[in-house]
């Protein structure tokens, strides 16, 4: 049992993309954009790679529905002109991380046009002034520049670093945190 109540991930709207909850039927898109080397050499080992012909459905059906069903993860399909092209998975705080955690990635052909610093930016909004979380946890490899610039650009603060096995081996990666506090400052900063 979750220790969390269920809040269902909510419908959230930015200026071009629409972030619903995944769904069972959006795994061929899923499958499509996520079965790319460029995308998964940045993730954690545990995803299967060469990544199977399934592997979004099992994704969506042993692990992202659960989560999602038991409280304790939103899970965001990311919209532009009604197709799915990246997920970003917000999981509530537990005890393998006390501050709870976020992953995102976006299909390649839609890198560099501000998309997911627009997605994070709605998804603060929520869990912050919403939901009053405090803090959350994020990271990523020392080498993933689109990741830390993302995380820059939406309010995280670094403060660490640790070992974490990616696809690539055992690497360096940034701890940030985003926290409800710095959140205020970093928009009022903004306007
Ligand atoms: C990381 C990722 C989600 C970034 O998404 P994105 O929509 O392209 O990011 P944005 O367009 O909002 O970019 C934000 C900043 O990062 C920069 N950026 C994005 N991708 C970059 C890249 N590959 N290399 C260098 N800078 C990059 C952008 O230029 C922008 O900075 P700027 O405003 O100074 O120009 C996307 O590259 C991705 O899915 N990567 C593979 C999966 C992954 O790494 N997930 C995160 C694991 S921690």
């Amino acid at each position: 049992m979750s220790e969390n109540p269920v809040i269902e991930t909510p419908v959230l709207e930015t200026q071009r993309l629409l972030l619903r909850p995944v769904q069972l039927k959006d795994a061929a898109n899923i499958q499509k954009h996520f079965n790319n080397w460029n995308i998964v050499k940045n993730l954690n080992a545990q995803i299967p790679w060469p990544y199977p012909d399934d592997g979004a459905e099992d994704f969506l059906r042993c692990n992202a529905l659960p989560r999602m069903q038991k409280g304790e993860a939103f899970i965001w399909s990311i919209i532009f002109e009604n197709e799915v092209i990246g997920l970003i998975d917000m999981g509530w705080p537990n005890q393998r991380n006390e501050n709870g955690d976020r992953g995102f990635w976006l299909a390649e052909p839609y890198w560099k046009r501000g998309f997911m610093t627009e997605a994070i930016m709605v998804i603060n909004d929520y869990v912050f002034d919403v939901l009053g979380f405090k803090k959350y946890t994020v990271c990523n490899a020392c080498g993933n520049e689109g990741s830390r610039r993302v995380k820059e650009k939406t309010g995280a603060i670094l403060v660490g670093q640790k070992k974490m096995n990616h696809h690539q081996g055992i690497q360096d990666a940034d701890v940030w945190e985003v926290t409800a506090e710095n959140w205020k400052k970093f928009k009022r900063r903004k306007v």
